[in-house]
This record gives C-alpha cells, structure tokens and sequence, in this order.
C-alpha cells in the first residue's frame, strides 16, 4: 500500500492511494492541480478506481470533473450530505463505518461531521488516517464556516477520533502544522484540539 501525499494550491494536500499489486488507485480531495494528479496516474501506470472527496469544500473538490472526464469509469465517493453539494453525480454514497476495496487494500469511512455536516475521513488499511479537514497537526477544522459546528466537532474527535489506534498516520487536508504528518498516538499528546476536557474547554481554544 502507497500513499503519496501531494501538495497542491498554496497549502493543500491532495492524496494518491494506490495497491502496488493491482495498480488500483484512488484520489482524495483533488481540490487544485488535477493535470499534476493525473500525471502522476499515468505515469505510473495506474488504474484510477475512486475519485474521493472528504467534504464539499472547493479546494479539496475543484479537480473532480476534470478528473472524472478523463477516467470516466471512476467512482465519485462521498457522504450522502456533503455529496449532493459536489455539482457531480455522486456513485458511491458511503454512511459511516463502510468499507470499499481497493485492489488489496481497505479503505473504511468514518462519518464526522464538525467542519462540515458531511465530513467523512478515511482508514486506510489500519495503518493511515486522511482527516480531511477534521485534524490538522496541532489543530482540527474551523468550524465557525456555513455548516459548521464547534459542539460536533468536539464530539467527532472525542467519539470518532480518540478512540482509533494511535498508530495510524494522520494525513491532514492542509499543511498547517509544524510537520506534514503524524502518528494519532503524537496528536493524542500534543494536539490542544485532541487534549480539550470537555466542551467549555474546547470553546476556548484559539
Ligand atoms: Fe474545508
């Protein structure tokens, strides 16, 4: 299993997850620089099978009809809620805790809502998790934008989040931290959003 995590825009990252044995690949959030994705596809031979979004935002999504017109046989993959504001067909709707295989690899979703009400991040064969904008290095998403919410992204990293194994890499949707990734065992210890008590104390975060 591959995951290349690739900047894109001024402060992005875009993902390529791909199984070395099949060649089945996916991209998460491709939000700027499709050509500079798609290159990437070609040149290494690989069989685009998901075009995943994490939520509806336009930098994680810019690239998707691009993409899309050019592998017409992906997938578009998202939550129910943040799929039907993509302004594309949706083909796989996924709720919380579905898994889809890719090639040899498994890709689980979770449902957290917090930065928007259809977030979704990825488990990507229990060793990597692409957060979207739901964590950050050191920080989690706004949640002061149009369906935004600071009560439910407290819930999402406390339900959601803290409960996953701390060995899993922490692929963020942004470069916003002092590194590009993480273990969740590190964010567990360092991250304010992650060591927040309870709600009040959450508010107050920067
Ligand atoms: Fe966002």
């Amino acid at each position: 299993m591959t995951i290349e995590q690739i900047k894109t825009g001024f402060d992005n990252f875009s993902y390529i997850i791909y199984c070395q044995k099949t060649n089945k690949a996916a991209i998460v959030d491709p939000g700027y620089d499709a050509a500079k994705l798609l290159s990437y596809i070609s040149s290494n031979n690989l069989n685009l099978e998901y075009l995943i979004a994490t939520h509806y935002h336009s930098d994680h999504t810019n690239g998707i009809k691009k993409i899309k017109s050019s592998n017409p046989s992906t997938k578009i993959v998202a939550s129910e809620l943040d799929g039907a504001k993509l302004g594309v067909k949706v083909d796989k709707t996924v709720l919380d805790e579905d898994q889809l295989e890719l090639g040899e690899i498994n890709l689980k979703f979770i449902l957290t809502p917090g930065h928007t009400s259809g977030g979704i991040c990825i488990i990507v064969d229990n060793e990597a998790l692409l957060t979207g904008d739901t964590l950050f290095i050191g920080d989690c998403g706004r949640t002061d934008l149009p369906e935004g919410s600071l009560s439910q992204m407290f819930e999402t990293l406390q339900e959601k989040i803290i409960s996953l194994p701390d060995n899993l890499i922490v692929y963020p949707g942004h470069d916003y931290g002092d590194k590009p990734f993480d273990t969740l065992g590190n964010q567990k210890l360092t991250n304010k959003t992650l060591l927040a008590k309870n709600l009040d104390d959450f508010s107050r975060i920067p």
